[in-house]
């Protein structure tokens, strides 16, 4: 196991001395298996506390980010689907608006260097601000957030355990959010434990045909460890007419970016329903589907994907079979990762 030490001094508890509070910390600690790559994110630049991370998980929780009270970031993002919306292709927020776009799974996020299906935002500290001023998500601002959160005795004390000092900033609401999100790491599934070598990880015969099928035809783009390159390509899906969505030149104006969209990673995807960035396909095997049968040829389409990929029916089943084995229970209803009950 790597381990990457987020804070240099290690306390538990707080401690009451001659009538004023003296917050000490404990640290917390992100971990990661030693065959990943090391992540891209800068951890050498956080002072990450579990007391911050608790704030996090308390702001990512409640629907006092949006303008109404009533959306929270969990709204989207639930655990027990990999944090993405089940059930909903386009995202729903705010005044019942449907958004444009999928909801996306969190996890891993500190080895991704771009956000969003487009990559439109290039920094996790900024991301939450997109969903938080979006018109269709939560129609707020950080002023307007700033001010709830100084009115709100719960977040004065949850900012003063972690800055020694109740005065909630933008700043510090953000900051606070990535220390949540960057720490939702997923690597128990069974096949982690698989490459392991550990109790639990071993494979039959089909989920072994499955990963050789994954090896040949799909890792190029979801790359294992963390299954995704954290590229953007285009995978052949038609252009829906009413959503108009170019994906990565909407960002860099570059008609070589037509149609490409991030390459999502499939971690725990046999829950993370439907699929794609406009959440089209309700099944894996539509998106099978899609893959051998179905892709649309462009200027801009991925080359290993000009020809259909083939597979025999029994090859689509030990494909579908081997996918399962990416999901982590661990994770799904890791208890620290859930609706935080006080504080
Ligand atoms: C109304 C639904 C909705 C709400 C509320 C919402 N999100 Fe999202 N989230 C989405 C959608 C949709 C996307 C993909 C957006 C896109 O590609 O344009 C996304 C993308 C993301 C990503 C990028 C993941 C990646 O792999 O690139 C992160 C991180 C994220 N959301 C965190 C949050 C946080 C933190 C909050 C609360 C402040 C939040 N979201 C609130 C729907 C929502
Ligand atoms: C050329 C790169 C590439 C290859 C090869 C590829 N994929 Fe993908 N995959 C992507 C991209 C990019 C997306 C997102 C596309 C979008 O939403 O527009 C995606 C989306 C998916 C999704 C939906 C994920 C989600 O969260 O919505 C699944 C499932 C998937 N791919 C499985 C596979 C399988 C199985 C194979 C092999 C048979 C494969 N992919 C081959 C790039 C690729």
């Amino acid at each position: 196991m790597n381990r990457i030490k987020t804070y240099s001094i290690c306390f538990v508890g707080i401690f009451i001395c001659c009538g004023f509070a003296v917050i000490q910390h404990k640290e917390v600690l992100f971990d990661y298996p030693e065959y990943w790559p090391k992540p891209a994110y800068d951890f050498s630049k956080l002072s990450m506390t579990e007391e911050e991370f608790q704030l996090g998980r308390h702001l990512f929780y409640d629907p006092i980010l949006s303008r109404d009270n009533t959306i929270s970031c969990a709204s989207c993002h639930l655990q027990a689907t990999g944090f993405t919306h089940v059930d909903h292709d386009l995202s729903h927020g705010i005044d019942g608006n449907i958004g444009t776009r999928n909801s996306m799974t969190l996890m891993n996020l500190a080895w991704s260097t771009s956000f969003m299906w487009d990559g439109g935002v290039n920094h996790i500290e900024v991301q939450a601000l997109a969903p938080i001023t979006s018109e269709d998500e939560m129609d707020n601002s950080l002023e307007a957030i700033v001010e709830k959160l100084n009115a709100s005795e719960k977040y004065k004390t949850l900012f003063y355990r972690v800055h020694n000092d109740s005065v909630v900033t933008g700043q510090k609401t953000l900051l606070a959010l990535t220390q949540f999100v960057v720490m939702l790491n997923s690597y128990n599934s069974k096949y982690d434990k698989y490459i392991r070598n550990e109790a639990g990880g071993e494979f039959t015969a089909q989920e072994k045909n499955g990963l050789e099928l994954f090896r040949t035809n799909c890792a190029s783009c979801h790359k294992e460890p963390l299954f995704t390159s954290q590229d953007f390509k285009n995978i052949g899906l038609a252009v829906d007419t009413t959503l108009n969505d170019f994906g990565r030149m909407g960002i860099t104006a570059n008609k070589s970016d037509s149609l490409k969209f991030k390459v999502p990673t499939l971690r725990n995807i046999q829950f993370t329903s439907p699929y794609m960035h406009d959440g089209r396909f309700e099944t894996l095997q539509e998106v099978l589907q899609h893959y051998t049968t179905g892709i649309q040829q462009s200027n801009t389409l991925a080359p290993e994907l000009k020809n259909d990929i083939l597979l025999t029916p029994n090859e689509r089943v030990d494909l579908l079979v081997f996918l399962r084995t990416l999901s982590d229970t661990d994770f799904l209803f890791n208890k620290r990762f859930n609706y935080p009950n006080n504080y």
